[in-house]
């Protein structure tokens, strides 16, 4: 099949790679002129593991092309999949300003009718609304068909999750276009992955629902932690015997400095928006939102507390992205560290493997905040190292040499990813997320 899609950020170049690998033909517009251009060459403007590979692939097979112009998509496809971004307002809101400029130019330029398919993810009602105001901007009077077909993918495995997904939702009201969607996704239904067909709210709130449910059992396992670090006990444990149950199930419980990234903040935002449209309390939510915001006072008590005062200390930050395998920074855990950390006069020195050159566009390299080149050479000297990020490169260090190259033996594992018994064994003083400190350090 023929088809075009709209964005080539995270969703829509995962999206157009994985299409034109199992042989639809598409054309991707993207309109920044300087990631055009690494498009244009077969790279990937992003890191994300395998996506080079799959482009040079796809760009040799000459299933992918990339073109900055929409009324050249709207006439390579009759589908065009949404790709765009809906990012927060100030305010809370979902700006759906690039999906209505995208979906306006459509109709603008577009002789034929056409079926456009949402991936981005949007508050409930947008099918609808997006399908009046492209019938109102068509020169034709033309009538287009919204679908929803949300996107599930975590980076960092984004392409191991969209070629194995867990479902593929589409929703649409129109119930003929159910043999399009088939044979769009031919290739995974015949590998068994259940396609499931619903109408176009339910598509949209599916995409709400799981991502501010798994943000919630984030929340959950935190407030467990914050009792576990009073009361003893270890929160590995308790998620283990929690998880078992496979009506809790064991992922998504893992106890940290919380959730971030591009979607859980702002879909969580997006579904208090969706439930004060329609008058629904929003506590829940909120509830999500004040744990995860506390994590980083949470972390910072806790450092403070071990290393008696901020100011002067030298402290190595390993980790920036907001996870591992990401060079991605969007609500990370380190942007609020580093600047509370600045402010209270600590001397950083960071490292990540990937996340460092964006992370530098917010803080240059000054005085009090240097850029390291290795894990190792960001330890040496410190009088702390605070884990952010669970990188393997982190987990596989030589807790020995941590302790050789801090100038004060103390770890605060914001993410538990570092081997207990090595650890102590090595005589490091460790402190972790939901469990007591040990004697405090100074
Ligand atoms: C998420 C959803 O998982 C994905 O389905 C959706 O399409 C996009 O949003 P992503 O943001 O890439 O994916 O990352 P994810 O792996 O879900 O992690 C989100 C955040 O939660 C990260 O900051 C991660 O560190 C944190 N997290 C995750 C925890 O703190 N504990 C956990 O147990 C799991």
């Amino acid at each position: 099949m023929t088809i075009s899609i709209i964005g080539a950020g995270y969703v829509g170049l995962i999206t157009a790679a994985c299409l034109a690998r199992v042989g639809h033909r598409i054309l991707c517009v993207e309109k920044n002129p300087s990631r055009l251009a690494i498009l244009e060459k077969g790279q990937s403007p992003i890191y994300e593991k395998g996506l080079d590979e799959v482009l040079s692939e796809v760009f040799s097979q000459g299933t992918l092309r990339f073109t900055s112009s929409i009324e050249e998509a709207s006439e390579h496809s009759d589908v065009i999949f949404l790709c765009v971004g809906t990012p927060s307002l100030p305010n809370g809101d979902v700006d759906l300003s690039q999906v209505e400029d995208a979906a306006i130019s459509i109709a603008r330029c577009s002789q034929t009718t056409k079926i456009i398919v949402s991936k981005s993810t949007v508050p409930v009602g947008t099918a609808h609304h997006l399908s009046q105001l492209m019938r109102r901007h068509s020169p034709h009077d033309l009538e287009f068909t919204l679908a929803s077909n949300p996107e599930f993918l975590k980076e960092g495995v984004a392409l191991e999750d969209f070629m194995h997904p867990d479902r593929i939702v589409v929703g649409c009201d129109q119930n003929q276009w159910r043999t399009l969607f088939e044979e769009i996704y031919q290739s995974w239904i015949k590998e068994g992955f259940p396609l499931l067909f619903t109408d176009t709210i339910s598509a949209e709130l599916i995409k709400y629902a799981s991502n501010s449910f798994l943000a919630t059992k984030i929340s959950f396992i935190n407030m467990i932690s914050d009792i576990a670090e009073n009361a003893g006990g270890r929160i590995s444990d308790i998620a283990l015997g929690m998880g078992l149950d496979p009506r809790i199930g064991r992922l998504f419980l893992q106890a940290g400095l919380g959730y971030g990234g591009s979607c859980f903040p702002k879909d969580i935002k997006g579904l208090m928006q969706t439930a004060r449209n329609f008058g629904v309390k929003t506590e829940l939510l909120e509830a999500v939102e004040h744990i995860n915001a506390d994590r980083i006072k949470h972390i910072l008590h806790r450092v403070q507390k071990a290393l008696g005062s901020f100011l002067g200390k030298k402290i190595c930050l390993w980790g920036l992205s907001f996870k591992e395998g990401t060079n991605d920074i969007r609500d990370a855990a380190s942007l609020t560290l580093v600047s509370h950390l600045l402010e209270e006069g600590a001397i950083l020195k960071v490292y990540d493997p990937q996340a460092m050159p964006d992370f530098m566009e917010i803080f240059p390299p000054s005085e009090r905040l240097s850029y390291a080149q290795s894990a190792q050479d960001a330890l040496l000297d410190a009088d702390a190292l605070l884990i952010v990020t669970a990188w393997q490169e982190f987990k596989d260090f030589s807790p020995h040499r941590i302790k050789e190259s801090l100038r004060n033996p103390l770890v605060i594992d914001g993410r538990n990813c570092l081997h207990e018994n090595q650890v102590h064994q090595a005589g490091l003083s460790y402190i972790k997320i939901g469990e007591k400190s040990p004697r405090s350090h100074s």
